[in-house]
């Protein structure tokens, strides 16, 4: 009992910063009609219940090909496709109809459950479903009329906002309608990756048949960054299998803006909660920064760098360094290298009898910014501050003092500068000084 307990908390407490970093943040959760046809949705519904409870904005996309294909069936109604798109005539629209009604209003149901001892008790989620898919058609494909199998057109972003910020789970269909009131069959997958692009989604998540993307030898493929997994996906376009879809649309929604795809089991229990909350996951997460590493510059790095800092140099928020300033001093810096592109920089200059280190030039590449690079930059320069026996950082500093002052840096006055550097100060740029002590 002591052990549960203990792991119990460890596992609350290491989930913790997952849970500050999903507060507000928007998911889209696309999950095939098979989820709810063979009874996984009841599990999900729970783990959605508590990411709503934990303040995520939600949108869920669902599919119904199980259930069309049922409708189709009992109506005697035949398939057709065209190069694996179904056409939809009207017996199939008819079908699609009365399929995606009946999901719907199954999932509006469990989502509505709050039986006391159960993971929804006390849970009070509304659901918006409606139109907010504008959909048009396909058209003509190999001489085909692909009839009322459609693409979407425009997601209502704004209308869907609305809904999340009013703490409401938006359900999507799919299903669209053109400005002529006409109805179009959509796949999940066009739903949710037009979502997650309109939305900028933090999250697109994928419930798939397989535990993730696997490689060679059938493992699990735990991390893929969205080159890797467009490669992959070209590759692997030939297999029929439902990640021939989830993975090209995975890749597509973090081309669109889109921060993060995932791709997990949906007959895992609790797959979701265990991807989310921990550090590893259990599914393949598809990011568009690859996994970088942070180490000592080196002479070849000076182009990386200075393309890096000639931008902000001429904006005045780095001060000039010349070629040959930046070659002489390289081994101060250290440089956040991804994919062989420097991403980001920080020097350290040590001023030992004082024992205090200043941190300079730090510097993220515009398009990488807001994704945490510069604390890990802050962080490698303290500790190798620490490592050089520091005890004290201060940065010099004319427009980033907040970012400072939030990661524990206090302003204090050029005299309390190292002496060297005091007659270095250059008063006329009135940089604020700030020091943390490490
Ligand atoms: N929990 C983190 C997240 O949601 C990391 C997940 C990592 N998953 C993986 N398959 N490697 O972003």
């Amino acid at each position: 009992m002591q052990n549960n307990i203990t792991d119990f908390v460890h596992w609350f407490r290491s989930a913790a910063p997952y849970i500050n970093a999903f507060r507000g943040k928007t998911f889209v959760v696309a999950f095939g009609g098979e989820v709810v046809s063979e009874g996984q949705f009841v599990g999900l519904a729970h783990d959605i219940n508590l990411l709503s409870s934990l303040g995520v904005r939600l949108v869920l996309v669902h599919g119904a090909r199980p259930q069309v294909e049922a409708q189709m069936q009992e109506r005697g109604a035949e398939m057709r496709y065209v190069q694996g798109v179904r056409v939809t005539d009207e017996p199939a629209l008819a079908s699609v109809k009365e399929a995606v009604g009946i999901v719907r209003v199954e999932i509006e149901a469990l989502l509505s459950l709050g039986l006391a001892n159960t993971p929804m008790a006390g849970s009070d989620i509304r659901v918006a479903a409606g139109n907010f898919v504008t959909a048009k058609p396909i058209g003509v494909l190999d001489g085909v009329d692909l009839q009322h199998t459609g693409e979407v057109r425009r997601i209502h972003a704004e209308a869907i906002q609305k809904r999340l910020e009013d703490g409401e789970i938006v359900l999507l269909s799919p299903i669209g309608y053109s400005p002529t009131g006409e109805i179009f069959n959509l796949t999940l997958e066009d739903v949710a990756v037009h979502a997650a692009a309109a939305l900028s989604a933090d999250k697109l998540v994928f419930l798939m048949d397989a535990d993730g993307v696997t490689g060679a030898k059938g493992k699990l493929i735990s991390t893929l960054t969205v080159a890797e997994a467009q490669k992959l996906s070209d590759k692997k376009r030939k297999v029929r299998d439902d990640l021939a879809y989830y993975l090209p649309a995975a890749v597509q929604a973090c081309k669109q803006g889109a921060k993060r795809a995932h791709l997990i089991s949906r007959h895992r229990d609790g797959a979701l909660l265990a991807e989310l909350f921990t550090r590893d996951g259990v599914g393949t997460l598809i990011t568009p920064t690859p996994l970088e590493t942070i180490r000592g510059a080196t002479i070849d790095d000076v182009g990386g760098i200075l393309n890096l800092i000639e931008p902000l140099e001429r904006e005045g928020t780095l001060v000039r360094r010349s070629r040959e300033l930046l070659e002489m001093e390289v081994d101060r810096f250290l440089v956040l290298e991804s994919d062989g592109m420097i991403m980001g920089c920080v020097a350290l200059y040590p001023f030992p009898e004082e024992k205090a280190a200043e941190m300079a030039c730090l510097a993220v590449q515009p398009e990488f910014r807001r994704r945490g690079l510069g604390d890990r930059l802050l962080d490698a320069a303290q500790t190798l501050a620490r490592k050089k026996r520091m005890k004290e950082l201060f940065v010099l500093t004319t427009r980033a003092e907040h970012w400072f002052e939030e990661r524990g840096f206090v302003e204090t006055t050029p005299e309390a500068l190292p002496r060297r550097k005091q007659v270095l100060y250059n008063f006329q740029r009135r940089s604020k000084v700030l020091r943390k002590i490490i």
